[in-house]
């Protein structure tokens, strides 16, 4: 699909791999909406790539929903969807000081899950107003993210890895029904990426972290992934699959 002048939107798009995005997608020539909780940050998101900032939080329904109606407004239906928000807030089923707090497991789930499946859905029910593009008839491509941690959660990754896990599956269900409004759902799997979640590390967890990839050995960086996302909507046939993005690396239980 050729961006130029196309309407794109992005979640999580005040930082890391969100903004990365949209840089990559402004840099091809689409108009791009931002999603993201963090008003101030996204703002300045927004005028880099002269897109437009809205802030909302994507587990929200009603959020979503008046965000959506402004970007439609304002740029038109979006016919991209890169869903990037997240949050990776960690802690373990039982630690010394008892059971994971129900509510600490369902705010992860909340965000990363059912925030992507929130504007999943009302993005792609907003596509079929779109029209369908030659030669194969392409409305929209969604893309989401998932982790690694989805196959290979860390201690202390339960909720993480469980709505990651969620967004794995979610994939391929959504590719098939969305295939009669020739829509396309796929799903990258980043490993770990030089972005604020990770780099609030301690150098020598990010040091630590980056010796585990086997090549090359390196964190990733924020444009490789914007740079897959490019590459995922200009090859059609990319369709209801879970791309890992992580310089081969398996994490091992700590
Ligand atoms: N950085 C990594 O190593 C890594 C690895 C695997 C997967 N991921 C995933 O990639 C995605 C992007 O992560 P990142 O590393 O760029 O993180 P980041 O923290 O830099 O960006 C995430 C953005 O999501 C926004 N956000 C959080 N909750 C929100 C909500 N309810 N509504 C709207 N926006 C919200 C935050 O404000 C933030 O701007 C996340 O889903 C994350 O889980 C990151």
């Amino acid at each position: 699909m050729e961006l130029q002048g196309v309407s794109v939107l992005v979640t999580g798009a005040a930082s890391g791999m969100g903004k990365a995005s949209t840089l990559a997608m402004a840099g091809a020539g689409a108009k791009v909406a931002l999603f993201d909780l963090n008003a101030q940050a996204l703002q300045t998101a927004a005028t880099e790539v002269s897109g437009l900032a809205v802030a909302c939080d994507v587990s929200s329904s009603d959020s979503v929903e008046v965000a959506l109606q402004q970007v439609i407004a304002e740029q038109g239906c979006p016919r991209v969807l890169v869903n990037c928000a997240g949050v990776g807030t960690a802690g373990r089923i039982v630690s010394r000081s008892g059971p994971l707090p129900l509510d600490d497991f369902r705010k992860v789930i909340e965000v990363n899950l059912i925030g992507t499946f929130n504007v999943m859905r009302l993005v792609a029910a907003a596509m079929l107003e779109l029209s369908a593009l030659e030669p194969d008839g392409v409305r929209g491509v969604v893309i989401n993210t998932a982790s690694v941690a989805a196959y290979d959660g860390q201690i202390g990754q339960a909720a993480y890895s469980a709505s990651k896990g969620g967004i794995v599956s979610l994939t391929l269900t959504a590719a098939r029904e969305f295939a009669s409004f020739g829509i396309r759902v796929m799903t990258i799997a980043p490993g770990l990426i030089a972005t604020p979640m990770l780099l609030g590390f301690p150098q020598e967890v990010q040091d630590s972290l980056a010796a585990q990839v086997p090549f090359p050995k390196r964190l990733g960086q924020a444009e490789e992934y914007a740079r897959l996302a490019l590459h995922i909507i200009d090859n059609e046939l990319l369709n209801g699959e879970v791309i890992r993005l992580d310089g081969a690396i398996r994490m091992q239980p700590r």
